[in-house]
């Protein structure tokens, strides 16, 4: 099959909302189109088309992404889909390569997505760099440990979220460089998040917001819904649908939870975006009642290996010689000496023996320091030539708190 690429313009608009209902087996709400289009930067898609036909879609978000030591540019991969009718004939792969030669060529030396199944993007040479967590928890499960921090100056206010944007906005922006994962979100990202319509809404409701605050202004806000319902006996039976939870420090962190577990008429809460290392899980008194199943967040890319790793910090002086395999970019297959301490870090090509031979999505798996490389050497992913080097380096690469995108995109 022969087909030729090229970047979408505004004019390949409904073609491309077509592609991806098509693909995804789904109807974009007209709304929800219109906020797709406003995340949408044009000159960064991708279309494949077979003659005149629009069959294969791809997009890249410019983001600012916090990774270990601060906040980068990354290529945010986004709206992926080919038509059935020409699925499973290189269309994917085609588009993956010519997306990543085109980051090269700007200089952005990471990509990272969201993937609908574990199995499509580790050919690409992405890995899984970071997980969340679905939680649910029956509320007669959720109350707090003794040791659960408090601070009488903190007061709880029910907010509307449509008026309270520029609050979650401030709270938002302070931990964005908390945690690698984290992106800046744009205005049109935040209408996105906010969106509130019949279709936004899986019959629980509308969005409803509750603050944190002092004397000096909010700490924190917790994004949910709540679908109402009673059982067959006549008892209460909702269900809370957390979205967002964010507090500045750990009394508001506990307090939001607090609200969010103890809504009267609730009977279970339930998450299906939380970070791996959620404090909560140490804040329950009795954590077993904290059911989580654990789903993958971000999968990364890094583009360039020499950029890439030293665009970020390191935990632990490291010294190794890394053999890159990588078909998708050879740019990156060879040897690499990466010589870092906690204050920087230089990576430049050599011709010295391997300390260890990975293939370039194990260091996509590890950039944000929430995989170790061990399990990886284990699993027959790494080779380890010097005894000791996955170690060293797999502990360099370590990074706290967990990675975690937040939002998905
Ligand atoms: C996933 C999708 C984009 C793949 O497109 P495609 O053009 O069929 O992919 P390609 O033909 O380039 O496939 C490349 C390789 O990946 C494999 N592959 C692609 N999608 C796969 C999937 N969903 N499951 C298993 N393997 C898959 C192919 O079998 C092929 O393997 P091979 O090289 O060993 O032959 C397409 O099936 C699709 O649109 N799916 C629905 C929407 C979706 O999930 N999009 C991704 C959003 S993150």
């Amino acid at each position: 099959m022969t087909f030729t690429l090229r970047p979408m313009t505004e004019a390949d608009w409904s073609d491309w909302l077509a592609v991806d209902e098509e693909a995804f087996g789904s109807t974009i709400p007209p709304h929800r189109a219109e906020l797709f289009k406003g995340n949408t930067e044009f000159e960064r898609s991708l279309g494949a088309y077979d003659g005149d036909q629009l069959v294969g879609v791809t997009a890249v978000c410019s983001f600012t992404m916090t990774v270990p030591g601060g906040p980068i540019p990354v290529g945010g991969v986004t709206a992926v889909g080919v038509l059935p009718s020409h699925r499973r004939r290189g269309v994917l792969s085609a588009l993956m390569t010519r997306q990543l030669t085109d980051l090269h060529e700007r200089g952005e030396a990471v990509a990272a997505l969201y993937a609908s199944e574990a199995v499509i993007y580790g050919r690409f040479g992405y890995g899984r760099a970071a997980d969340s967590m679905i939680f649910d928890i029956p509320r007669h499960g959720g109350a707090l440990a003794p040791h659960a921090p408090a601070d009488p100056s903190l007061r709880l206010r029910i907010v509307k979220p449509a008026e309270a944007r520029g609050i979650f906005e401030k709270v938002f922006d302070a931990v964005l460089g908390s945690r690698p994962g984290l992106y800046a979100r744009t205005p049109a990202r935040w209408d996105a998040a906010l969106s509130d319509q019949d279709a936004d809404q899986g019959g629980a409701g509308p969005l409803r917001a509750v603050v944190v605050e002092d004397g000096d202004g909010p700490r924190g806000y917790a994004l949910f819904r709540i679908k109402a319902s009673w059982n067959d006996q006549g008892l209460p039976d909702g269900e809370l649908r957390l979205r967002e939870l964010f507090g500045l420090d750990p009394a508001a962190y506990a307090l939001l939870w607090r609200h969010v577990l103890d809504r009267d008429l609730v009977s279970r809460i339930k998450s299906w975006n939380r970070p791996a290392d959620d404090p909560l899980i140490h804040l329950l008194a009795d954590p077993r009642r904290l059911n989580a199943i654990w789903v993958d967040d971000l999968w990364v890319r890094v583009v360039d290996v020499d950029r890439a790793l030293t665009a970020r910090r390191y935990s632990a002086p490291v010294d190794v010689v890394i053999e890159v395999d990588d078909p998708v970019c050879p740019w990156n297959a060879r040897r690499w000496r990466l010589s870092a301490d906690t204050s920087g870090a230089r990576c430049v090509p050599v011709d010295d023996p391997a300390d260890l031979v990975l293939p370039v999505s194990a260091l996509g798996a590890a950039y944000l320091g929430g995989r170790t490389l061990t399990p990886l050497l284990e699993a027959g992913v790494v080779r380890e030539a010097r005894a000791g080097a996955v170690r060293e380096l797999s502990t360099a690469l370590s990074w706290e708190p967990a990675p975690w995108a937040g939002l998905m995109f």
